[in-house]
């Protein structure tokens, strides 16, 4: 099958070389010239561990190539995936007008049977609405069909995560479409789930929601655990034990960031609020993630005696988390924030992510090593858990630091050990 994958962000190459190799043919579009010629080179346009081999491969068997011809691209292919991003609006809700372009460029140049899958996470009511968008942009009547098709990948993971799927959800109401998308996804070893595409866009954003939930959940839990003495980590394991709850997204810390979970939670709870149905525990999930960064920052002032005024903290990752280079609402960059407008100086470090577009100046400086970054510091607060943070050389960095305050926003290093190194250790929870 001749698959068009639209937008070349995370989600579309790695969707596309995954097809790639399952043996299809790929056609990457997008109208951004540098991000063409840079994956045409088999250069990534961002980070993401094993991708780039990944995609020399398939340059070199010819089985991928990248256009800007939107006209072309759509007329030689016969499923299309819209892969662009649905970016949040001001009101919390998405963005949906890079996928109206597309739909619209689909009707305008298509001239038969076209299957359009959206992969982009849309609201609930999207897979009609680009039928919609489609049909207007026809000039005359030609047949198509709309499924809905989520992708759950993690950046820093997300080609494991796209060839190893633990289901994939296939929503639409054609019988056709529906065998077409079987065909695509043969040899998959996971349940393959066929509902509608309301059911389809819902699961993503109710599986996102109830992640978000399960952070938020163990990082309230863990400011009682804190005032109780108890340890939280403890706690996530015995309850994670209980194969009905799971072991997984129960690390307390910072709270959560990235380009999915805020946006995809404000988007649900915008579509909730629309239809007059609230959903309150959706609404504290983002009032406990917003206030998580603001305990931490609030542990930071008391220990360095209430004021922050001249105090150098160095802010160990700027990343969301480890192994990409994405700062979308990071908790770090809140953090550093917090930390500038109570006039600390800050210092700063990542492994891949070259801070732009942020305030850097006399007071937030960013360094190409952690021990520059450590340098006079009164106080390190690791924000992203990169490996290399949790194989730092603590005792020559406490020789470099004015004074031995770690603040852990990941709960990521051994406590006992930097304390009997003579460290101020704070975790959450971390007893
Ligand atoms: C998420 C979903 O996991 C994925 O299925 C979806 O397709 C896109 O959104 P991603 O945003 O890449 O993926 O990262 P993820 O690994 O889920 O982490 C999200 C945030 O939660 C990060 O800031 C991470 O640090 C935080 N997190 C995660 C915690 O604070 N505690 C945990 O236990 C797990």
């Amino acid at each position: 099958m001749r698959i068009l994958i639209v937008g070349t962000g995370y989600v579309g190459t790695t969707t596309g070389l995954i097809f790639c190799e399952m043996g299809h043919q790929v056609t990457g579009l997008d109208l951004d010239q540098r991000k063409i010629e840079a994956l045409q080179a088999g250069k990534l346009h961002f980070y993401e561990p094993g991708l780039e081999e990944l995609l020399e491969k398939h340059i070199q068997a010819g089985n991928i190539s990248f256009t800007d011809n939107t006209k072309k691209a759509i007329k030689k292919n016969d499923v299309i995936f819209i892969c662009v991003g649905t970016p949040m609006q001001e009101d919390g809700s998405a963005d949906l007008t890079y996928v109206k372009n597309v739909a619209e460029s689909i009707g305008k140049y298509m001239k038969e049977y076209k299957v359009i899958v959206t992969k982009s996470t849309v609201p609930v009511g999207t897979a009609e609405q680009v039928t919609e968008w489609i049909r207007a942009g026809q000039k005359e009547p030609v047949p198509f069909d709309v499924v809905s098709n989520p992708e759950f990948l993690r950046e820093g993971s997300a080609m494991y995560d796209a060839l190893h799927p633990d289901r994939i959800v296939i929503g639409t109401i054609s019988e056709k479409a529906r065998a077409s998308m079987r065909e695509l996804y043969q040899g998959f070893q996971c349940p393959i789930l066929e509902t509608n595409p309301k059911a389809s866009e819902m699961i993503k954003y109710a599986a996102n929601s109830f992640l978000a939930m399960k952070i938020s959940f163990i990082n309230e839990l863990s400011r009682l655990c804190d005032r109780l003495g108890i340890n939280v980590n403890d706690v996530s394991r015995g309850i994670g034990l209980d194969h009905r709850i799971g072991p997984h997204f129960l690390r307390a810390g910072m709270g959560y960031g990235g380009s999915c979970f805020p946006k995809d939670v404000n988007a649900l709870l915008q579509t909730a609020a629309a239809n007059g149905i609230p959903l309150t525990i959706l609404e504290k999930v983002v009032q406990v993630n917003a206030e998580q960064s603001l305990y931490l920052l609030n542990k930071i002032k008391h220990s360095l005696g209430g004021d922050l005024t001249n105090k150098s903290v160095a802010v160990l990752g700027i990343a969301f988390k480890a192994d990409t280079d994405d700062t979308r609402e990071s908790p770090s960059l809140v953090i550093m924030d917090y930390l500038l407008k109570e006039k600390a100086h800050v210092r700063t470090h990542d492994p891949v992510v070259k801070l732009e577009g942020y305030p850097l100046g006399a007071n937030c400086r960013q360094f190409a090593t952690t021990a520059e970054t450590v340098s006079g510091a009164d106080a390190v607060v690791l924000c992203t858990d990169w490996d290399e943070y949790k194989r730092l050389d603590w005792p020559a960095i406490k020789l470099l630091m004015k004074q031995p305050h770690i603040f852990d926003g990941r709960n990521m290093i051994d406590k006992t050990a930097v304390e009997s190194l003579g460290f101020h250790y704070t975790g959450f929870a971390n007893h």
